[in-house]
């Protein structure tokens, strides 16, 4: 009975979710290009990010790009069974999808936009009864507390990635340093990495379950000012959850278009200073 234009809702997120599945999975087969070496910094991809091993003999990986590729690995080179396909972001990519597809406000937009289930909010659905997330496969999603974890260590290797992205080996004239000597500098490229590890970390520090974890289990809050405060701070971006969820998917991929696209020698990185 709803008259309004219900249906728009679910079909921008069905459109926005499905755009950025298409876009991460094709970057992730496609493994290149991930790394970009600018006037004496690099940036690297947040969608492979952290990079554990690498294939170090693509054809489009320079010796610049290897000795950066060396510096950001954890673990060092792919074993040499392991197929080309096989990029950084297929050993990691599982976490942040992980914690976005059980995210509680994902949930309820993806169920609605892909399920029809129901269609949007006070619309019917073609069945009467409701089987909530309590039996198998659905009572799965209840793993997202535990995703939690690993996603705010990945905020920390973000922004790791993100300070390297305003070390200069070069000066703001380009002349080149010292043999090991780096500078503080900034380029598009920093602001870039920067943006995306606040976006991203508005929407992970949101979690409904960071917010229960700081404070939701305590009956008399004024008696703990510490995490009284804390609490507030995760209640704010947590009231913004939904906000910070399209900024930082948008966000997130946009970062991996602007690596691409200077790795690759499309777009050149601007220094500001
Ligand atoms: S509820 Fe959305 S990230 Fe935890």
């Amino acid at each position: 009975m709803r008259r309004d234009a219900w249906w728009v809702q679910p079909l921008l997120t069905f459109l926005g979710l499905s755009a950025f599945i298409g876009y991460s999975t094709w970057r992730a087969f496609m493994g290149q290009d991930f790394l970009a070496i600018q006037d004496g910094t690099n940036y690297l991809s947040p969608f492979f990010s952290p990079i554990l091993y690498f294939h170090p003999n693509l054809s489009w990986v320079t010796d610049e790009v290897r000795n950066a590729m060396h510096d950001h690995a954890w673990l060092g080179t792919m074993p040499a069974w392991a197929p080309l396909w096989v990029s950084p972001s297929f050993l990691i990519l599982w976490a942040p999808a992980g914690f976005r597809f059980t995210c509680y406000y994902y949930r309820g937009a993806y169920y609605k936009a892909f399920w029809g289930d129901p269609p949007n909010c006070s619309v019917g659905e073609p069945r009467d009864s409701y089987r909530g997330e309590q039996r198998f496969p659905l009572i799965f999603q209840n793993i997202h507390r535990y995703f939690f974890y690993v996603a705010a260590v990945f905020i920390f290797i973000l922004a790791y990635d993100a300070f390297l992205g305003i070390q200069f080996s070069t000066d703001s004239s380009g002349k080149a340093l010292a043999a090991g000597e780096t500078q503080f500098g900034l380029g598009i490229g920093s602001l870039v990495l920067w943006g995306n590890v606040i976006f991203l970390g508005g929407y992970t520090f949101g979690c409904h379950s960071f917010r229960h974890l700081i404070g939701g289990g305590i009956n008399l809050l004024s008696k703990t000012p510490i995490r009284s405060k804390c609490y507030e701070c995760v209640g704010c971006l947590n009231s913004r959850h939904m906000l910070f969820a399209w900024c930082s998917l948008f966000w997130v991929g946009f970062t991996d278009a602007y690596v691409w696209m200077c790795a690759n020698g499309t777009w050149t990185d601007y220094r500001i200073f």
